[in-house]
């Protein structure tokens, strides 16, 4: 169903996450501060498995007791307002907005509302404690999130970790599937073993199989020490290899024999050997980038799912990103954080968590600390705000109207320049999206498929045609 998160609140910022769940089928209902009796209110709850935890009413005084009536429709929420603080959508003044999926409500400078996707209630599963964090918070592996899709990843990861299959982890670069991979090592009974972390992007050429596999002593030069390789010092334990479609579908084919049996030779020495390690690889590609039949041995598949998919836990990691920062630096704790604590809560504009918010990322949470970072460095007092060349270049951006928009179609704001989208910008989105331009044109933050096909020309790229096909890997 479609509901109303709290992403910014000037008076309760502690709330940043919570949701409102109209009832369909009911008539309109009130939000607002200690909803009116006459009219049926919309709380606000935590969704956590099993059970919808009921919140108590804001209190932001300037919010009126019934600030908006909300009709929930099949595709949108029809938001009216009523009270006191003006309602904006995109910077506008509106009193009634049909709102979809990813709108962003302001509500005078108190509250910043994101319409999202929600199931109803969470499916009723155990997940172990150190999985389940204080609301708004890291786990105990550094995951932070309160979206139905970061909830579904943990209960993923708690079922996978504990069995003994190797598992492929993918989702875009920044997206965390590192974070996942340690955490399936220390949610799995290996957990007393070793984790082994290379990035195969970083092998060295030519060496590959050495560095795999072990070397005997002098082996291939005399002088050289004896050395186990990855697969021998990750026995008992986990060898998580990071970006593993950058190993050469050669090379893969090398892994396989150790993937089924534990069974592997060092270089120069004759003798077979056993690992019992569990392979964790991880890559930013999806499967079909991998050779087939070693993609098939990697039988737990997990999917990160990007920003994209959960933009109601942007301002939970900006807030973490931001606190992480303070934490090692008081100099910023004192300008960005209320009371100077780089526990609490940062003082940010609800205009920056709106333009968070609106935009696309290519490379998830590490951009999203790229921007708070240059938003730091163009903020001059002590609010962090949108940096002000950031705001002139949007205003700059004159809209460029394409066949793909029907007239009066909805529209999410912020929308990417074409002209400033480079030839390796646009490849690096492709990339990311396996070729689907479905996927592609949005996270370039464009208005229609039709700009990107009109880019793809413009440098010379091929613009061969790939619609979205579901799949269990990717996610579509
Ligand atoms: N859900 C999340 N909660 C908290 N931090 C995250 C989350 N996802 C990613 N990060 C942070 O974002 C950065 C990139 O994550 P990483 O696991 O290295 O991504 P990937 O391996 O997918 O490229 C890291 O600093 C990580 O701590
Ligand atoms: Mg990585």
């Amino acid at each position: 169903v479609l509901a109303l998160a709290v992403v910014w609140s000037r008076t309760e910022p502690a709330r940043i996450g919570e949701v409102a769940l109209p009832e369909y089928g009911a008539d309109v209902q009130v939000f607002g501060r200690a909803p009116w009796v006459g009219g049926q209110p919309l709380t606000l709850v935590r969704q956590r498995f099993g059970t919808n935890i009921q919140c108590a009413p804001l209190e932001a005084p300037s919010l009126s007791r019934v600030q908006l009536l909300v009709r929930p429709e099949p595709t949108s929420l029809v938001l009216s307002n009523v009270g006191q603080l003006p309602m904006l959508h995109d910077g506008r003044p509106v009193t009634q907005l049909t709102a979809r999926a990813g709108d962003v409500v302001q509500l005078g400078d108190e509250l910043v509302l994101l319409v999202v996707c929600r199931p109803r209630s969470l499916p009723d599963v155990a997940l172990p404690d150190a999985l389940v964090p204080a609301f708004g918070r890291a786990d105990a592996f550094g995951l932070i999130g309160e979206s139905a899709a970061i909830w579904e990843l943990r209960r993923q990861l708690a079922f996978a970790a504990i069995r003994d299959d190797h598992v492929l982890i993918t989702g875009p670069s920044g997206s965390g599937k590192e974070l996942v991979a340690r955490a399936m090592h220390r949610l799995s009974r290996r957990v007393a073993g070793p984790l082994v972390t290379r990035s195969a992007a970083t092998f060295p050429d030519g060496l590959i199989d050495a560095e795999l596999f072990g070397n005997a002593r002098d082996y291939p030069n005399p002088g050289m020490a004896e050395r186990p390789g990855l697969v021998g010092s990750a026995d008992g334990g986990t060898l998580f290899l990071d970006e593993i479609g950058e190993l050469s579908h050669g090379l893969q084919a090398h892994l396989l024999r150790v993937l089924d049996a534990g069974e592997y030779q060092r270089l120069g020495d004759g003798r077979s050997r056993m690992s019992r390690m569990r392979l964790v690889a991880a890559t930013n590609r999806g499967a079909h980038a991998l050779k087939h039949d070693f993609a098939a041995r990697l039988r737990l598949r997990i999917a990160v799912p990007g920003l994209d998919d959960r933009r109601e836990d942007v301002p939970l990691l900006a807030r973490h990103v931001l606190r992480e920062l303070a934490v090692r630096d008081d100099d910023l704790a004192r300008r960005f954080f209320q009371g100077g604590d780089p526990a609490g809560e940062p003082r940010w504009t609800a205009r920056l968590v709106a333009a968070l918010l609106t935009r696309s990322f290519t490379t998830h949470v590490r951009e999203l600390a790229a921007l708070l970072w240059d938003a730091m460095l163009h903020s001059p007092g002590d609010i962090l705000d949108v940096p002000r060349s950031a705001a002139h270049r949007r205003a700059a951006a004159s809209p460029d109207p394409a066949p793909g928009d029907e007239p009066g179609a909805h529209q999410t704001p912020a929308h990417a320049d074409p002209g400033t989208l480079d030839a390796a910008r646009v490849k690096a989105a492709l990339d990311e999206c396996s070729g689907v331009q479905e996927r592609a044109w949005r996270m370039l933050g464009l208005r229609s498929r039709y700009q990107l096909i009109r880019l793809l020309r413009k440098h010379g790229l091929s613009a061969a045609t790939r619609k979205p096909r579901p799949s269990p890997v990717t996610g579509g």
